[in-house]
C-alpha cells in the first residue's frame, strides 16, 4: 500500500530530513582518524535530540544505535563500535530522525583523509548515480526506471549493484511500499506519482555485487571484501517533479573543496 503525502506532510517530511541533514553535517566536523564509530553515534543523537527530533533507528526493529555506520567494505548497518577510523577509510554514516511523528532518511559515504585514487572514483560514481536515479523520479515514470539508471550508470563504470537491499517509501514510517530496487528494468513496477515520497539509495560496489550478513545480525558487507559505497536522499515527488528533502548541504559546508 503506497501512500501518497499532502503538501502539508510534504513538508513536515522535509523538516525531519533538514534534521537528518544538519546531523551529517555536524559528523563532518568529526570524521578523522582516531574517532571511534560510536563517538559520532552518540554526537549524532545528542545533535538530533537537540533539534526536538528523536532517532529513527534506535530501537528500530531491534537495532541498537542511532547512526549505520559501515566502514570500508562494510555496504550497510553496520553497528557503532569501538573502532576508530584511520586515514585512508571511507565511511557511511546512514542517520534517520523522527520529527513531528515523520522520519528523515539520508547517508553520506566520507573519506577519511586521503583515499585511494579508484575508492574515491567509486564514491564519486555512487553518489552520480543517485542524482541520475532522482531524475528518473518522475510522475508517469515507473520504479523500475529509477533502478534501470543507477544500475546502467554505474555498470558502465565497472561497478556492481547490491542486489539484496533497496530504497523504500518514507512517511510515519520509516520503510513504506514501494521498495525502490538499484536496478531493475525500464517500465516495470508502481507508476510514479505526486504526492510519493521515497529513500533512494544505490549501494555500490568496487567489486562483485555480493553481500553476506555478519554474525552480528546486522552488518552487510561484500563478499570479496573489496569497498563499497552508499548514498541516500529522501524525496518526493510533487507538481510534477522530484524534490529533494534531504540534503548534503550542511556536509559540503563542512568539507568545502574536499567534498567528493
Ligand atoms: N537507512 C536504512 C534504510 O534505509 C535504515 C537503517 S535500518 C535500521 O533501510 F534498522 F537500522 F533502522
Ligand atoms: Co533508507
Amino acid at each position: 500500500m503506497i501512500y501518497l503525502k499532502t503538501e502539508e506532510e510534504i513538508e513536515l517530511l522535509r523538516e525531519a530530513n533538514l534534521v537528518v541533514a544538519r546531523t551529517l553535517g555536524e559528523m563532518a566536523k568529526w570524521v578523522a582518524p582516531g574517532i571511534t564509530t560510536l563517538k559520532l553515534d552518540s554526537i549524532a543523537e545528542e545533535y538530533i535530540r537537540s533539534q526536538g527530533a528523536v532517532p529513527g533507528f534506535l530501537g528500530y526493529g531491534g537495532y541498537p544505535n542511532t547512526l549505520c555506520i559501515s566502514v570500508n567494505e562494510n555496504v550497510v548497518h553496520g553497528i557503532p563500535s569501538n573502532y576508530a577510523l584511520r586515514e585512508g577509510d571511507i565511511v557511511s554514516i546512514d542517520c534517520g530522525a523522527v520529527k513531528d511523528g515523520f522520519n528523515g532518511d539520508s547517508t553520506y559515504t566520507f573519506e577519511v583523509g586521503e583515499v585511494a585514487p579508484e575508492v574515491h572514483k567509486l564514491l564519486q560514481t555512487t553518489k552520480e548515480s543517485l542524482y541520475v536515479g532522482i531524475e528518473h523520479a518522475l510522475p508517469g515514470n515507473r520504479i523500475g526506471d529509477i533502478g534501470h539508471s543507477i544500475q546502467e550508470y554505474c555498470e558502465k563504470r565497472g561497478y556492481s549493484v547490491v542486489r539484496e537491499l533497496t530504497g523504500h517509501g518514507v512517511g510515519r514510517k520509516l520503510h513504506e511500499d514501494p521498495e525502490v530496487p538499484n536496478y531493475g528494468r525500464r517500465g516495470v513496477g508502481a507508476l510514479i506519482k505526486n504526492g510519493m515520497v521515497i529513500a533512494i539509495e544505490p549501494m555500490i560496489n568496487l567489486g562483485s555485487k555480493n553481500i553476506v550478513i555478519e554474525r552480528d545480525g546486522w552488518t552487510c558487507r561484500t563478499k570479496d571484501r573489496k569497498p563499497s559505497a552508499h548514498f541516500e536522499h529522501t524525496i518526493a515527488i510533487h507538481n510534477g517533479k522530484p524534490d529533494i528533502l534531504s540534503s548534503f548541504k550542511y556536509v559540503e559546508e563542512v568539507l568545502g573543496d574536499k567534498s567528493i
